[in-house]
């Protein structure tokens, strides 16, 4: 059986990483969302993909140079099909207060770079633990650092690296630190790969698998997971 993540939500369909995306990844019978989180100027954790808000807002600047209350006040639907949905940006405490009433999986990106203070993820797993929510979230990032920071701070919640090149014997390096997943390119990861890191305990989760035939290949090889913008979709060819 292979779940359906929806990136950024449903991003294919809806403003990326608002909270009608992820609404609609719910609607449409996904088994889990994928979120991004960043810090604000003010230190709040809020859920966007770019160190900007220019691609996805009406506003402009970076985002750790913005206080809440302003970010607070642009439409992250304003630069997606012609701006016919409105959106806030919403903070990770505002998704979880929805998502504890659903019974999906989350997997939050912590898009930090490679030197950090590790303040997003002391918030993120403060936060997890706060509602309780260790067996449904997973964490991810192109930083394993971070990864390795949230294993040592909680290792009950899971974790899994992102990666967009090959790597050889994936299984070995996700076991190295402590990863029960990886969450590779899905163009670096062939059959092969996926059934011997399944074998071996290790996740597989390849972002992000829009097309067709690149969804029915993951579906016939039962990688544990795919990434994907189009979830409604998804669903309707694992049924198929
Ligand atoms: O987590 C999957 C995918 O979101 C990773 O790439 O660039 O969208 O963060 P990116």
């Amino acid at each position: 059986m292979t779940y359906i993540f929806g990136h950024r939500g449903s991003a294919g369909t809806h403003p990326e990483n608002t909270m009608i995306s992820f609404q609609e990844t719910e609607r449409a019978g996904a088994d889990g969302i994928e979120l991004d989180v960043q810090l604000t100027k003010d230190g709040e954790v809020i859920i966007i993909h770019d160190e900007k808000v220019d691609r996805t807002t009406d506003g402009k600047g970076y985002i750790n140079n913005l206080l809440l209350k302003d970010i607070k006040k642009l439409n992250a639907g304003a630069k997606f099909q012609n701006g016919q949905f409105k959106a806030e940006i919403p903070t990770l405490n505002e998704f979880f207060e929805w998502f504890k009433g659903t019974n999906l999986f989350v997997n939050i990106e912590f898009k930090t770079k490679s030197i950090s203070n590790y303040e997003l993820e002391e918030k993120t797993v403060a936060m997890v633990k706060k509602n309780k929510l260790e067996e449904r979230v997973i964490f991810s990032s192109f930083n394993h650092y971070s990864l390795v920071y949230c294993y040592r701070l909680a290792p009950e919640i899971e974790t899994a690296p992102l990666y967009a090149e090959g790597l050889f014997m994936p299984w070995i390096y996700a076991q190295s630190i402590r990863a029960k997943g990886i969450h590779p390119n899905y163009r670096v990861i062939p059959d092969e790969l996926i059934t011997l890191s399944q074998n071996h305990g290790i996740k597989v989760r390849p972002y992000t698998v829009n097309q067709d035939e690149d969804i029915k290949r993951f579906l016939n090889c039962n990688t544990h997971a795919i990434i994907t913008d189009f979830p409604k979709k998804a669903k309707e060819l694992k049924t198929v």
